[in-house]
């Protein structure tokens, strides 16, 4: 192939990423909610078709002109995503899909008995107490060994660190423990404090990976700021590795 065309490593594979953020509604005009824009998952969903891979893209809240020859499907809150990453993360033949990625923001947790009505202040009564209830793991769940678990699965993790002078050790300290937590086999952990990457073009990222049977973790690659669509080629290359593509 020439030098500057995308590779074509991914023909034949099924990949399903999901993005966006999920809204849990508290009333019938308001819920919880983040600042995910969806434009993570939109890059690597249109790489991962533009290189030749099978796309489905569940989009929770995302405001965005769908990517051409991806199938869209959307949702709006845990539950809704859950359910949806069940179904589309099992291919036609019953098998499960190549790849997942989970670029959503999900809220951990939901209003525990959202109003049918709209919430009305009564007068003197104050501010009222919601009760929330934890939503599930989907990640961990799409993570757990079985016949139905992708061969690739990745997660995304946005963290602030802890708040002391350095950061980069806190944030990486973080994403290593959430990667042993969840079980998935790539965490893509970026930055999010100072205005970083939500809602904005760019983004930096480091790629924590699972080192086989061993709990090591190393660090697989480290993609300094610049466009999504970098750190979403970043992330179809570390997919395509371990699918055996023939690419990069
Ligand atoms: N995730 C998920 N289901 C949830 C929460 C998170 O699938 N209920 C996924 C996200 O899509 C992301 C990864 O898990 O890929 C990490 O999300 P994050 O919020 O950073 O992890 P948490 O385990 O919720 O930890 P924290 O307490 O830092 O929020
Ligand atoms: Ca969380």
């Amino acid at each position: 192939r020439r030098a500057d065309a995308l590779p074509f490593d991914l023909a034949g594979r099924r990949v399903v990423v999901s993005a966006g953020g999920t809204r849990e509604p508290l009333d019938p005009v308001r819920y919880l909610g983040n600042r995910s824009s969806g434009r993570q998952g939109w890059a690597i969903a249109l790489v991962a078709a533009a290189r030749g891979a099978d796309v489905t893209l569940v989009a929770a809240n995302v405001d965005l002109v769908e990517p051409p020859g991806v199938r869209v499907r959307q949702v709006g809150t845990a539950l809704e995503l859950h359910e949806a990453m069940l179904e589309t993360t099992v291919g036609a033949d019953g098998g499960p899909v190549d790849a997942v990625v989970m670029t959503a923001a999900v809220a951990d947790f939901r209003p525990m008995d959202p109003s049918a009505v709209k919430i009305k202040k009564a007068a003197g009564q104050g501010p009222p107490t919601i009760g929330l209830v934890e939503n599930p793991d989907i990640l961990a769940a799409l993570s757990r060994p079985g016949p139905d678990r992708a061969a690739v699965v990745v997660g995304f993790a946005a963290e602030t660190g802890d708040g002391t002078a350095d950061p980069t050790t806190s944030v990486l300290d973080f994403g290593r423990d959430k990667l042993r937590r969840k079980g998935c086999d790539v965490l893509v952990v970026n930055r999010v404090d100072a205005g970083r990457a939500f809602g904005r073009p760019d983004n930096a990222a480091w790629l924590l990976a699972a080192a086989g049977a061993t709990d090591d973790i190393e660090l697989e690659a480290s993609v300094p700021l610049g466009p999504k669509s970098v750190l979403a080629a970043a992330v179809v290359d570390a997919l395509s590795r371990r699918l055996g593509g023939s690419g990069p």
